[in-house]
C-alpha cells in the first residue's frame, strides 16, 4: 500500500518522502512506482515527461527524522497495533509541531495511535483502498480526539489526490471493511464446507453479482495476513461470530501462503 499511496500523492503534485526500514525496501518503492508509471506511458495515459516529473517529486530514506518537515505523514506499516503505537510515539518526537499524523490502518483504533503522540488533535485516519492508484475512495477516519481542522485537512489532501472522501467514525473496519470482511470470511467458510471450488465461488460472485473479482482473488490481493489481522481487530471490537477468522485462513497464513505478496495464496502468481 505504501508505494501506491506515494505514487498517488506524487502524481497529484505533492512532494513525497517515503521512509522504509532498509535501503533495499526503500529502493524497491522507487522501482515499483517507476514500473507503474512506465505502464501508464506504454498505455498512452501519461507522457514520458509527466512520468519523469512525478518521479522527481518522490524521494526515499531510511531515517524517520527526514520526515521532520512534512506537512502530513501517512503511516502504512504492517497491521499490528504494537508496531504502529511505537511508530506514532517516535513520529511525534521527530516531526515538526505542525505535522499532521495519519494512519492507513484498515481496522485498528485510531484513537489509540493518537494518544501515543503528544498531539492527539492532529492525528486521524486516511484510509486508501487497494490498489491506491486505481480505487477512487478514501475513508477519512475521525477519532474523538481529532480537531475539526485535522479532519478537514485530511479530506482536502485526499480530494487533491483525486479521491472521493467519506468521513467515518473511528470504529473497527470503518464502513467498507466492516461490510466486506464478513463476506470474504463467509466465502472461505463455504469453501471449507465444500459447497463449491474456489474458482466456482469466484466465478459465481463475478457473474452473479457483477463484482470485478471474486472473494478469493480479492483475499489474495489484500494479503491473507492483513485479512486475518483485519478480522481479528473486527472480532476484538465487536465480538460477533461473523468476524471470527475461518480456520483455513489462519492455516494459510501459518504456511506463508499470503497471496500475491508471496506469489501464493488461494491462487499462484508469478514472482514479483
Ligand atoms: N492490503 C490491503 O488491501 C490494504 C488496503 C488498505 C489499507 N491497508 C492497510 O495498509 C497498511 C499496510 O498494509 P499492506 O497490505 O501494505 O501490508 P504489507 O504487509 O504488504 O506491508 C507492510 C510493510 O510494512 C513494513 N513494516 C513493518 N514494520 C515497519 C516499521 N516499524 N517501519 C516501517 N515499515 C515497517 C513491512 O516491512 C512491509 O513492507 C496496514 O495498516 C493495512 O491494514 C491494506
Amino acid at each position: 500500500m505504501g508505494s501506491g499511496i506515494a505514487e498517488v500523492a506524487a502524481a497529484s503534485g505533492h512532494r513525497v518522502v517515503v521512509r522504509s526500514r532498509s535501503q533495499a525496501a526503500a529502493d524497491s518503492v522507487l522501482t515499483r512506482v517507476g514500473r507503474s508509471l512506465d505502464r501508464q506511458v506504454e498505455k498512452g495515459n501519461r507522457s514520458q515527461a509527466e512520468r519523469d516529473e512525478i518521479l522527481s517529486r518522490l524521494s526515499v530514506t531510511t531515517e524517520l527524522k527526514h520526515l521532520a518537515d512534512c506537512d502530513l505523514v501517512i503511516e502504512s506499516v504492517v497491521e499490528d497495533l504494537a508496531v504502529k503505537l511505537e511508530l506514532f510515539a517516535e513520529l511525534h518526537l521527530v516531526c515538526g509541531e505542525g505535522t499532521l499524523l495519519a494512519t492507513n490502518t484498515s481496522t485498528l483504533p485510531v484513537v489509540e495511535l493518537a494518544m501515543a503522540t503528544g498531539r492527539p488533535e492532529k492525528v486521524c485516519g486516511i484510509h486508501f483502498f487497494n490498489p491506491a492508484t486505481v480505487m477512487s475512495l478514501v475513508e477519512v477516519v475521525s477519532p474523538i480526539t481529532a480537531s475539526a481542522e485535522t479532519v478537514a485537512s485530511a479530506g482536502e489532501f485526499a480530494r487533491a489526490c483525486g479521491k472521493d472522501v467519506v468521513v467515518v467514525e473511528d470504529r473497527a473496519g470503518f464502513v467498507v471493511n466492516a461490510l466486506l470482511f464478513p463476506y470474504l470470511n463467509n466465502a472461505v467458510q463455504l469453501l471449507e464446507r465444500g459447497v463449491a471450488s474456489k474458482e466456482g465461488i469466484d466465478a459465481a460472485m463475478v457473474g452473479g453479482c457483477g463484482f470485478p473479482m471474486g472473494p478469493f482473488a480479492l483475499l489474495d490481493l489484500v494479503g491473507l495476513d492483513t485479512s486475518v489481522a483485519i478480522l481479528d481487530a473486527l472480532y476484538e471490537e465487536h465480538r460477533e461470530p461473523q468476524y471470527a477468522a475461518a480456520p483455513m485462513l489462519r492455516r494459510m497464513v501459518a504456511a506463508e501462503h499470503l497471496g500475491r505478496k508471496t506469489s501464493r495464496g488461494f491462487y499462484e502468481y508469478e514472482r514479483r
